[in-house]
């Protein structure tokens, strides 16, 4: 499998929580590279264009007041892989579906409050990683 790369954001629940650590330590046992991250505070502007394909589903509201009410930190995860093995760490949307040693499992909170964004496709990956980064910021 080709070497990718895939956008991943720490959550307000997880920042929140100083669990910004023990999450990266996830990646990097799964042989996810951190190439680039920083910590941001979102705006709601930010938080609505990211989430626009969620727009007319009913937790779109509360899921941008979420996402700006904390701190989150942005990072490109690259590996064999990537995007695939992100969401396998990452574990389903929802922590009760969850499969163990997931971050949800292990740390999410709820649906919404689900610690950790992992891109769900190359082109949407790409698309996430260019909304947060230049290339610059991004050092394999
Ligand atoms: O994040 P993921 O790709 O697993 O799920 P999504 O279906 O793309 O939904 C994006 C985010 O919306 C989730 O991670 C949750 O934070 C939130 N969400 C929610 O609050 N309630 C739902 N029923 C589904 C998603
Ligand atoms: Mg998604």
């Amino acid at each position: 499998m080709a070497i990718e790369r895939t956008f991943s954001i720490i959550k307000p629940d997880a920042t929140k929580r100083n669990l910004t650590g023990k999450i990266n330590a996830k990646f990097e046992e799964a042989g996810l590279r951190i190439v680039a991250q920083k910590r941001i505070q979102m705006t709601l502007e930010q938080a609505g264009q990211f989430y626009a394909v969620h727009k007319e589903r009913p937790f779109y509201g509360e899921l941008c007041e979420f996402m700006v009410s904390e701190p989150v930190v942005v990072q490109v995860l690259e590996g064999e892989g990537a995007i695939l093995k992100n969401r396998e760490v990452m574990g389903a949307t929802n922590p009760a579906d969850a499969e163990d040693g997931t971050i949800r499992k292990e740390f999410a909170l709820s649906v919404g409050e689900n610690s950790v964004h992992g891109s769900d496709a190359p082109e949407t990956a790409a698309e996430e990683i260019a909304f947060f980064f230049s290339g610059l910021e991004i050092v394999g």
